[in-house]
């Protein structure tokens, strides 16, 4: 989507060059939203497929140019097998059936998270949908899957020493960038925004390394209820931040 659509679509009192470049979501609340109804908890991992589609449509119309969304954690094997067999068999049917929609908006999908012990399936899956998106110049849309953010350092680590042992770079070339490189999420940029719903106050084991300065949003909203008018809220207070890297304003001098 060009820029001049963009700002047509994006709500009047978001100030287009505020907006951030990069937000990242903990989805969490599905478990939550359907026990509120009776329901089992699968569906409501379910309901928050759409409320990551719009969301990803929503981010297009504004103008973001990434989406990272936490999808499936290392530690979430941990959950009865049942669940767990859902949410990957979800993951697979979800990236079949919008492979399509992603090459008409220029979707550009990839996985970050150890992939190589996903099912076969889901893997294959992964591998063609990045295949297939790897040449479109829209938004960049990440899929955390699998992922921790300590089990992402530790990768990033014998990366590093390995490369040293082998004697291809010295000890002290490692460098912030140089490790960075090295992370899941090597080459984007750190996100700008880290949205979290169902009112928990924590990380949960992602992005440890990259919201070193990235602002947090928290909102009581269960993730399938969160909406483009959740999505324009946390925006509107995320304009309204004092981003100082740990330097002063001019003003305060
Ligand atoms: C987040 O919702 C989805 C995943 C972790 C896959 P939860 O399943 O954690 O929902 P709650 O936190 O139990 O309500
Ligand atoms: C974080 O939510 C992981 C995902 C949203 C995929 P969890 O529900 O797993 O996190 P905790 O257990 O509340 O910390
Ligand atoms: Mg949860």
């Amino acid at each position: 989507m060009s820029v001049t659509q963009s700002l047509i679509t994006l709500p009047p009192d978001l100030e287009p060059s505020k907006i951030p470049r990069h937000v990242a979501v903990i989805m969490d609340g599905n478990g939550r939203w359907a026990k509120k109804r009776g329901l089992p908890r699968i569906l409501g991992h379910q309901r928050g497929v759409d409320t990551l589609k719009d969301l990803l449509r929503c981010c297009d119309d504004w103008g973001l140019e990434v989406l990272t969304a936490y999808a499936f954690s290392t530690e979430n094997w941990g959950r009865p097998r049942p669940e767990v067999e859902f949410l990957m068999t979800l993951f697979e049917r979800v990236l079949k059936h919008e492979l399509k929609e992603m090459m008409e908006k220029n979707v550009r999908i990839r996985f970050v998270g150890d992939l190589t012990i996903l099912p076969d399936s889901l893997q294959k899956e992964i591998a063609h949908a990045m295949d297939e998106t790897s040449q479109n110049e829209g938004i960049q849309f990440n899929v955390a899957t699998n992922y921790g953010s300590r089990q992402e350092i530790l990768h990033a680590c014998r990366a590093i020493a390995l490369q040293v042992q082998q004697g291809k770079i010295e000890v002290g070339d490692i460098n912030e960038s140089l490790f960075e490189s090295h992370l899941y999420t090597g080459g984007v940029i750190n996100p700008d925004l880290l949205i979290r719903t169902s009112g928990e106050m924590r990380l949960s084991n992602f992005l440890l390394w990259q919201m070193a300065y990235g602002e947090m949003y928290v909102t009581h909203t269960l993730w399938p209820d969160f909406n483009r008018q959740e999505f324009h809220q946390a925006l509107l207070n995320y304009q309204k931040r004092d981003r100082r890297f740990g330097k002063v304003n001019d003003s305060d001098n």
